[in-house]
């Protein structure tokens, strides 16, 4: 009848323009293919972010039920494995190309895991100088500087699951890098640098830094 073609039309309308996603929380537009396929694909990946325990993981802290686990290179297999699995989920929303090959050998990987997944991700590793970052207006770009200064720790990701910002897991896990990148050292806040940061990155890192 004509009454449930009119139904079935109007139903069609709703379905363009920007939605967020109830389950996942990213906000998209139904309709951008390249929009819609990075969101199936958030979904067919979602059990790359399930992770329940494993015996003998490196807990860093607590925060009630959930915590903060730090992965070494020297870690067995099957828990790096792991780890390439959701930096590659990482990598894909901040662009990074081909990262799951560059190899861990020479990261630390800090997960926060809550209701049996991982919500957020740093990846650091060690270095030994930072250049300092320019903000230039007038050009409206980020530069660097040819000034270095000697830092300790470099950080290539800081990440935290869309639904779950701005509830302080990303300052959790740099509070656990901080208190555990160098054993018995508490990094100070200008002893670690993030490399090329996003929008999102340089504000959250001027913050967390009091910068
Ligand atoms: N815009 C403005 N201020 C922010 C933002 C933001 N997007 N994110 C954090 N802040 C500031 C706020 O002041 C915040 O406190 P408030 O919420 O009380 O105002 C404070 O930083 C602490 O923020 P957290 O809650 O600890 O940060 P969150 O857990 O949301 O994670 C992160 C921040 C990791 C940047 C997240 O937004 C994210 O994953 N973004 C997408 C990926 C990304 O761009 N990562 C950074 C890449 S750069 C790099 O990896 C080196
Ligand atoms: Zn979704």
């Amino acid at each position: 009848s004509i009454g449930d073609y009119q139904y079935i039309i109007d139903a069609g309308q709703k379905k363009f323009g920007a939605t967020q996603c109830k389950e996942c929380g990213i906000v998209y537009q139904i309709g951008d293919p390249d929009d819609e396929v990075f969101h199936q694909k958030y979904h067919n990946n979602g059990h790359d972010l399930k992770y329940t325990s494993w015996k003998h993981e490196r807990v860093v802290a607590y925060y009630g039920s959930e915590r903060v686990i730090l992965i070494k290179p020297s870690d067995p297999k099957s828990w790096l494995n792991k780890v390439q699995n959701v930096l590659a989920i990482v990598d894909k929303e901040l662009g990074y190309a081909d990262s799951a090959l560059e190899g861990l050998s020479n990261s630390q990987v800090y997960l926060y895991v809550m209701d049996k997944q991982v919500t957020g991700c740093v990846v650091a590793h060690q270095i030994s100088f930072a250049f300092k970052m320019l903000n230039s207006v007038i050009e409206g770009c980020d530069c660097c500087s040819e000034e270095s200064y000697p830092a300790k720790c470099g950080i290539s990701r800081v990440w935290v699951a869309k639904n779950h910002r701005r509830k302080k897991i990303a300052s959790r896990i740099m509070d656990c890098l901080r208190s555990s990148f160098i054993h018995g050292y508490m990094l100070g806040m200008d002893e670690f640098a993030f490399s090329a940061p996003t929008i999102d990155g340089k504000a959250f890192a001027e913050k967390y830094t009091g910068t």
